[in-house]
């Protein structure tokens, strides 16, 4: 839900070509959170004949004024434009720049259509003065807009965003009108006034022409990383060894007395002394900046990053400003960490589109999420489940008067698919919330109650205000996310990491099936010290020890599926009927298809089926059964055989060897998948149809990994 970037060269020499490539490459990682338009702004210098022209035109002053691009469409759209003008320019894209500091934001359209106007960097006018790019909503955007009218300002777009830039320079205005002498106002200061009047969520990258080369960045329930690559120290170590992406990058000044500052400690003393080289980059998530480095810094709410001189420096919004002006800057200190993710993990490979990609690599994703977590009993130990971040609250868990799942979409249909084994295991009563409807409710959340919020992103807003919801209310609250460091992984007291790796199609795969996995776990985790049902725990510990083995059998369907595709490509609707644990993978089949294929789908109850969907059936209407060997296939055999005598037209989903029992007329086509245990079986049943949906989209012409008007990452209400 927009992507933010921004990349800050100091006392490397970097060309203009790579400065324009930093910021493009960066957006290309960050498309997948919105893809409406795009936009950077860098400095005019960067683009003398640009520059030139608009001078000549009287547009803007001899002034360095940030240009700015903006494109509606795709990252692709912008970067095509930007070059043509570029070269309309005849600009010399090798010329080097030492310092430079630019920005990019890729758009999901909230307030206002996709346009150019509407994208970012938004402006604080003609003359760029200011310029922002901001992930969020500003929720009291009207009064501002209001009165910035009043004192005279034009907006030109539709958005919330603009009148920040616009802030920005009006609170600029006022306090330089009234600074003595050669007193210099930091930037950080200005924009601290400006948030003071922001209400809602953010993260923002500001870029000013009044400090040139200087980036100031801060956040409020929206995520924001900074990255930091430095250089070696000493003459002789050359920058090939640093540097990934231009291994014969010159590096300007590798002077003996070369300051290497080691973040989070940025005290470095007088500016004017420091010969360190660096490059900054902050973005919304970690793909964009793990090609540059990987060390990064996990921003916290109110933090604000100031990088001037080439020190980023942080501080909390409340600092102090006193101690400041008395030469001893209130600064936070902020851990740097190692990503642990490789650049690999974020390309395609030989794969047409992530989502394809995704989906086949589930048994590797499914090892990696149990990987250290299992004991299989072998040399005397114990089968068991070790799961570190909740081995201090699993008394508290099975105390409680209820466990409450909490998530959004796929990641509701993973809790949804581990909801029965987690009661039966554990004993404790769990409920179901979909998080939005949790907030409308205003649901009674009791200090006896385990809440738990599931979320690949962990940043999904209608999760993380649940979350404070109800952690003010008292609940135990638990985190299962995808993303170390997102704000449910640090808002909730425990919680567990599902380790799928970073997932780049918007469609959810790879994370719904680790998702279960890491619940089943947790569930045996509770179920722990009972003897009773001891060998059902270990039967579940074995299975999912062949989980990763029996989805690799499975995907061996991806032809038959495309097969089945072509046959469904041209359908208006179809509709899965599922069960027990695969009532969760109904819906969530019919997720995909709708959310890629852009086709009508739903999933239906089977047990509901008498109750109104048996209207839809006629011999036209393609229904997915899930019919696999569980304790209620019985059940589903009659649903069959009740679907059949009203003609429906069928595709069976059932075990390896049961097509004759599931459909002794053979009046129905049928996918034969690998059993497992009847809680893993939906993680199995899952993976033919997320190809389904996948073949679905290619034929049917869309956009695999960017649906239309979806993103990942839904970080607004
Ligand atoms: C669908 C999908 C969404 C997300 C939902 C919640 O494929 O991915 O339904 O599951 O937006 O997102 P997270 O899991 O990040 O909280």
């Amino acid at each position: 839900m927009c992507g933010i970037f921004a990349y800050l060269n100091w006392n490397v020499a970097r060309d203009r070509k790579f400065i324009l490539e930093a910021l493009f490459g960066g957006l290309r990682r960050l498309e997948y959170r919105g893809y409406d338009s795009a936009g950077i702004s860098i400095d005019a210098d960067t683009l003398k004949g640009f520059h030139g022209e608009l001078v000549a035109n009287g547009n803007i002053s001899e002034a360095q004024f940030p240009f700015v691009f903006k494109k509606e469409g795709k990252v692709s759209d912008l970067v095509a434009h930007v070059y043509k003008e570029v070269s309309d320019q005849s600009v010399n894209l090798t010329e080097t720049f030492n310092y430079h500091a630019g920005i990019a934001h890729t758009r999901w359209a909230t307030h206002g259509q996709p346009s150019a106007k509407n994208s970012h960097p938004q402006t604080s006018g003609p003359e760029n003065e200011f310029v922002v790019v901001h992930n969020g909503i500003i929720t009291n955007y009207v009064v501002l807009k209001q009165t910035l009218l009043r004192k005279g300002f034009e907006f030109e777009s539709e958005t919330d965003t603009e009148v920040i830039p616009k802030l920005t320079k009006y609170v600029y205005d006022q306090l330089t009108k009234d600074k003595k002498g050669d007193e210099v106002i930091p930037f950080r200061q200005v924009v601290v006034e400006v948030l003071r009047q922001l209400e809602g969520a953010y993260a923002l990258i500001f870029k000013s022409s009044h400090y040139p080369n200087e980036i100031v960045a801060c956040k409020r329930g929206s995520p924001m990383l900074l990255g930091v690559k430095d250089y070696p120290e000493s003459a002789d170590q050359s920058a090939d060894d640093t540097d990934p992406l231009s291994p014969k990058s010159p590096i300007i000044s590798p002077a003996n007395d070369a300051k290497k500052l080691d973040l989070p400690f940025l005290d470095a003393g007088s500016p004017a002394s420091v010969t360190f080289r660096k490059e900054y980059f902050i973005a919304s998530d970690a793909t964009a900046i793990l090609e540059h480095t990987k060390k990064v810094m996990v921003l916290e709410d109110d933090d604000i990053v100031h990088i001037h001189d080439g020190i980023a420096a942080v501080f909390h919004f409340n600092h102090d400003v006193r101690k400041e002006k008395a030469g001893r800057p209130d600064r936070v200190q902020r851990a740097l960490h190692t990503l642990e993710m490789e650049v690999e993990q974020i390309m395609k490979g030989n794969y047409e589109h992530y989502m394809q990609k995704e989906i086949h690599e589930q048994p590797d994703s499914l090892t990696t999420t149990m990987r250290g977590r299992l004991t299989s009993g072998e040399g005397g130990k114990p089968k068991g489940v070790v799961l570190g971040g909740l081995k201090e609250h699993v008394d508290t868990i099975r105390r409680s008067r209820r466990i409450i799942f909490i998530g959004c979409g796929t990641s509701y249909h993973a809790a949804l698919a581990s909801r029965q084994i987690i009661e039966q295991l554990s004993g404790v009563p769990v409920t179901m919330e979909l998080a939005s409807d949790l907030l409308d409710r205003q649901c009674p959340i009791f200090r006896e109650d385990t809440a738990v919020f599931v979320s690949q992103s962990g940043e999904t807003a209608d999760t993380l205000l649940a979350l404070e919801y109800a952690k003010k209310r008292g609940a135990l609250c638990v985190g299962v996310t995808n993303t170390v460091g997102s704000a449910i992984a640090r808002g909730t007291h425990c919680g567990v990491h599902i380790n799928a790796g970073a997932e780049i199609g918007v469609a959810s795969t790879k994370a719904y099936t680790s998702q279960i996995a890491v619940m089943t776990m947790i569930a045996l985790a509770l179920g722990q010290d009972s003897i009773s049902n001891r060998e059902m725990r270990e039967a579940i510990i074995d299975d999912l020890l062949r989980l990763p083995e029996k989805v690799r059998e499975v995907l061996k369907l991806d032809e038959a599926m495309r097969e089945l595709a072509r046959e469904l490509v041209n359908e208006q609707s179809l509709l899965v009927f599922g069960r027990g644990y695969n009532y969760a993978t109904a819906l969530e089949a019919a997720l995909k298809v709708k959310e890629v294929a852009l086709m009508h789908s739903e999933g239906i109850l089977a047990g509901e089926m008498k109750h109104g969907p048996l209207a839809l059936v006629d011999e036209t209407m393609p229904i997915i059964v899930l019919a696999t060997r569980d304790a209620i296939q019985q059940k589903q055999q009659s649903v069959i055989q009740q679907l059949l005598a009203r003609k429906g037209r069928l595709i069976i989903v059932c075990t390896e060897g049961d097509s004759v029992k599931m459909c002794p007329s053979g009046k129905a086509k049928v996918i034969e998948v690998p059993h497992i245990a009847d809680c893993l079986q939906t993680v199995v049943n899952i993976v033919p149809l997320q190809l389904l949906s996948y073949h679905l989209t290619v034929l049917r012409g869309f956009n695999v990994d960017q649906p239309r008007n979806l993103a990942k990452s839904v970080t607004t209400e």
